[in-house]
């Protein structure tokens, strides 16, 4: 029998190993309110046409626990049976005690007893829709519903429909940068942790360790939300350990902790989540914000394997999800409300897709081997070459954002005029397959090569072909050549272009001469 879904470390790369085999999911996640049987029906035929191999759906804590202990997995069984009819895998978000730091998605057993299930308090002793993360309660009861939800899980899905498990939604602190109810206000004034404690810091209180700022709030409060997740994903691990993460809202620029909901997994606090979250295999980033590639790097600097759970499905989803691959290796990129996906933004990140289904037996051989990167324009008003080394070749990229000039066949739009409206996406993945041999796969970027020694040989175009590769999702995938490119395709030899608007796959063999 196949293991478990489970993570695989390759280079310095993550790999999802779903059957024993590696796994990049082309995910999309439902809308919050479109998970249910009667609402979804009609979505799946477009999730099956974009191209996706994952749908990322919610689970209700309110509609699978109704009263406290019984539990009704209909919504849940539903989902599974449906997409397995449909040929796709899941990633299940857990609404649990949060979502949007809300506490919306619990039951009203939960809701209507204040009580027994504390809230967090504003300063001014307001309770909020929040459950405080300072009680056991609360955990308890979440932690007891999430095990519930994995055991089910284990004896249901044995074809391992559920891939991986998101641990409740973007939690975050606010209106506040902390909670001030009882239990919170004893927690501030104990001993910081010691494995909070900076290094070579003395014991002391939380102000006293880290300062009275909203900065110093934060981490008390990252520190709190992590303890209470590790003890829900523990407890879920512990009947059915799959790949578990936990998702944040990324930081609006200029605000501070309590104007943004803060104490989320953040990359500044990604040190603090992993002291106290262990159980939770990484973090990861729901990347609405037009500085996709700033956001993603963050979130790998640390190690920690990029997955993208959420993003803008604009047109620029398609670029960003190849850079997310090809430049990280990533896990999956999926962008939100992708049953309402419409127009330019679905034909493309259809495009996008189906280069990543037929580029994924190279992806997973290169992620994490320093031999395939991913490539976006770094900023919108770029004068300068993008420049980037690759193993032993150093490519030069531009962007073509526009669509190209009915006549142009092939002959860049040397003049910088604009032809129609910058509205096309442009990014590409290369991957270096052998020395001095390319896989250039995208849209809209075009690139030259050169030497990574100064005053080095010049390196030219051997051959350029156009293709695709064979079959789809399978083990082995083989070239089929449509056609050789060169004349006005490669600028008479001297670049490689991936056109605006269309998406295409070539196979380049460089060499080098003097
Ligand atoms: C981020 C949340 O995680 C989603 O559940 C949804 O509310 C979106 N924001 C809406 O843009």
């Amino acid at each position: 029998m196949p293991s478990l879904p489970h993570l695989k470390r390759s280079g310095t790369a993550t790999l999802l190993m779903v059957d024993d085999g590696p796994f990049i999911i082309r995910g999309g996640e439902l809308g919050n309110s479109s998970a249910e049987r009667a609402y979804l029906d009609p979505f799946w035929p477009k999730l099956e046409t974009l191209g996706l191999n994952t749908v990322v759906a919610p689970v209700y804590w309110h509609a699978v626990e109704p009263a406290e202990g019984d539990f009704d997995w209909t919504t849940v069984d539903e989902l599974l049976a449906d997409a397995r009819t449909h040929g796709m895998r899941l990633v299940l978000l857990w609404f649990g005690s949060w979502k949007n730091s809300m506490s919306s998605y619990t039951p009203a057993w939960v809701k209507a007893d204040v009580g027994r299930f504390p809230r967090a308090r504003t300063s001014r002793g307001e309770a909020l829709e929040i459950l405080t993360p300072f009680s056991d309660t609360n955990r308890d009861a979440d932690a007891r519903a999430f095990a519930a939800l994995m055991q089910h899980l284990r004896s249901v899905d044995e074809q391992h429909t559920v891939i991986m498990v998101q641990v409740e939604n973007e939690i975050g602190m606010i209106p506040q940068a902390r909670d001030h109810c009882e239990q919170a206000e004893a927690a501030f004034i104990e001993p910081v942790p010691v494995e909070m404690l900076p290094r070579g810091a003395d014991i002391g209180t939380w102000t006293k360790v880290f300062g009275d700022s909203p900065a110093a709030e934060e981490r008390f409060m990252a520190w709190a939300y992590a303890r209470y997740v590790e003890h829900v994903t523990a407890a879920g691990k512990a009947e059915m350990p799959l790949p578990m993460y936990t998702n944040a809202a990324l930081i609006r620029p200029g605000t501070l902790p309590g104007q943004y909901p803060s104490a989320g997994p953040l990359p500044h606090l990604a040190d603090v989540w992993r002291a106290g979250a262990p159980s939770l295999d990484f973090i990861a980033p729901d990347i609405y914000f037009p500085n996709f590639a700033e956001w993603a790097d963050a979130y790998v600097a640390s190690g920690n394997p990029l997955f993208v759970p959420e993003a803008l499905r604009s047109i620029d989803a398609a670029a960003n999800a190849l850079y997310a691959y090809g430049k990280h290796g990533a896990l999956g990129f999926s962008p939100f409300g992708i049953e309402t996906i419409a127009g330019d933004a679905e034909a493309l990140l259809a495009g996008t897709f189906d280069i990543i289904a037929q580029l994924t037996p190279l992806i997973v051989e290169h992620a994490g081997h320093g031999t395939m990167t991913g490539l976006i324009p770094p900023s919108d008003d770029m004068r300068a070459p993008h420049r980037v080394r690759l193993a032993d070749v150093v490519l030069e990229a531009t962007y073509e954002r526009v669509p190209a000039p009915d006549l142009a066949d092939g002959v860049i739009n040397e003049s910088g005029d604009a032809h129609g409206s910058s509205s096309l996406p442009a990014a590409a993945i290369v991957i270096r397959t052998r020395p001095d041999e390319l896989v250039v796969a995208g849209i809209g970027v075009t690139l030259t090569f050169h030497s990574v020694e100064a005053g080095g040989d010049t390196v030219g175009i051997l051959s350029c072909e156009e293709g695709r590769y064979a079959p789809a999702d399978g083990q082995v995938s083989s070239w089929q050549r449509l056609r050789y490119l060169n004349g006005d395709q490669t600028h008479q030899g001297r670049h490689v272009r991936l056109e605006p608007g269309k998406f295409a796959i070539q196979r380049v063999r460089l060499y080098r001469y003097r």
